[in-house]
């Protein structure tokens, strides 16, 4: 989660037909909690039990795969879908982010949010743990703080017991638009400020997914003049692939890191338009995979050097790093391989 959309910026939205890739060991912090004697205790034991070792509500054996509709917000600008938090269930849009890992979403302490956003009510929550520590997140668009929760967690039929999330009392304005109550992080733990397993990594380790994967089948409008603020948004499949959403093979690449932080990725070569660009190499041409930002930012002496390609292209004085071109001869730019990851 990083930047908005500018009229000025190139703006290249990658497509994915899909990206997966198999998932790490998991380690896990151990709690204690209170005594209790009734029935429900021992239903809450069983709970609290899977949720401390990570493991889910799980019919041995049975894997499964889901297809999650997202909304299109705001012309390609965030892709959101529906998490249910709490005992009962209380649904909240959450902005899938491959760019982060923290779960959180707006709590109804929150002095900064706007009107129109559902918050969560930790005490309508049968299930809910809050913890007495705080923390904050950044992101490249602004920052959030609140209380470290747990509690069950829930999207596209899959459950995660004791799921740690942030209940957000502070946060940037402008940070949440319309119904967005937060932000589902799907990178991996290591970046996760709340230091919590992600959602997905929980599934995928506990042997919930058919395969350890996720795809993403994104519409877009940001050249539909007609577009409304909301519009369908396509498939966030969970679990795998969704072999009715793109053609050809799916070429799996490994991480170029030991420890998986982002998505990463090496991006070995920009065209413009046919014709090379030179590029960082090493570990500056690592890129990192990021579903919740609209651009594609780069050190700045490559930026410089795709924009030098680009006839007629000027930086934009009023916000560094920007450049800014006719929009008439929008350039192709392409980073060949893997060709069908990234692409205008
Ligand atoms: C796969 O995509 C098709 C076409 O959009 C959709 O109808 C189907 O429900 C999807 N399958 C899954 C498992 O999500
Ligand atoms: C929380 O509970 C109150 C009282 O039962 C109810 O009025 C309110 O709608 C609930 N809010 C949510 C978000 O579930
Ligand atoms: C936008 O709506 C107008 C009026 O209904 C229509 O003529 C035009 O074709 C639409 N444009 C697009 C890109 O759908």
């Amino acid at each position: 989660m990083a930047l908005r959309i500018s009229p000025f910026s190139l703006s290249l939205l990658f497509l994915l037909p899909a990206f997966s890739w198999a998932a790490e060991p998991l380690h896990f912090t151990l709690s204690r909690r209170s005594e209790s004697h009734d029935i429900s205790f021992y239903t809450h034991a069983a709970e609290h039990l899977r949720g401390k070792y990570g493991v889910t509500k799980h019919v041995p054996g049975r894997r499964a795969t889901a297809g999650i509709s997202m909304v299109n917000q705001q012309s390609d600008a965030s892709y959101f879908a529906t998490v249910n938090i709490g005992t009962p269930p209380q649904p909240f849009n959450v902005i899938l982010d491959t760019g982060s890992s923290d779960l959180w979403v707006a709590d109804a302490s929150c002095t900064t949010c706007s009107l129109s956003t559902p918050l969560f009510v930790a005490g309508n929550s049968t299930t809910i743990q809050l913890s007495a520590s705080g923390t904050n997140i950044k992101y490249g668009s602004g920052e959030v703080a609140g209380q470290i929760g747990r509690d069950t967690v829930s999207m596209g039929g899959f459950t995660v017991t004791q799921q740690t999330f942030l209940a957000v009392d502070q946060l940037t304005s402008g940070l949440l638009d319309g119904s967005v109550s937060g932000i589902l992080g799907l990178a991996f733990s290591t970046i996760a400020s709340t230091r919590a397993v992600p959602f997905w990594q929980t599934l995928a380790n506990n042997g919930q997914l058919t395969t350890p994967e996720m795809s993403f089948w994104m519409t877009r409008f940001r050249d539909d003049p007609n577009a409304s603020v909301e519009e369908p948004g396509g498939i966030f499949t969970l679990g795998g692939t969704n072999s009715s959403l793109f053609t050809g093979d799916i070429e799996f690449i490994d991480m170029p890191v030991n420890t998986p932080t982002f998505w990463l990725l090496s991006l070995n070569a920009v065209t413009v338009q046919g014709r090379t660009v030179a590029i960082s190499t090493g570990s500056a041409s690592l890129s990192a995979i990021d579903t919740g930002t609209t651009l594609i930012g780069g050190p700045t002496k490559d930026v410089d050097a795709i924009y030098a390609a680009i006839p007629g292209s000027q930086k934009v004085a009023s916000m560094a790093g920007f450049y800014s071109f006719r929009k008439s001869r929008t350039p192709f730019v392409h980073s060949p391989p893997p060709e069908r990851i990234l692409s205008t």
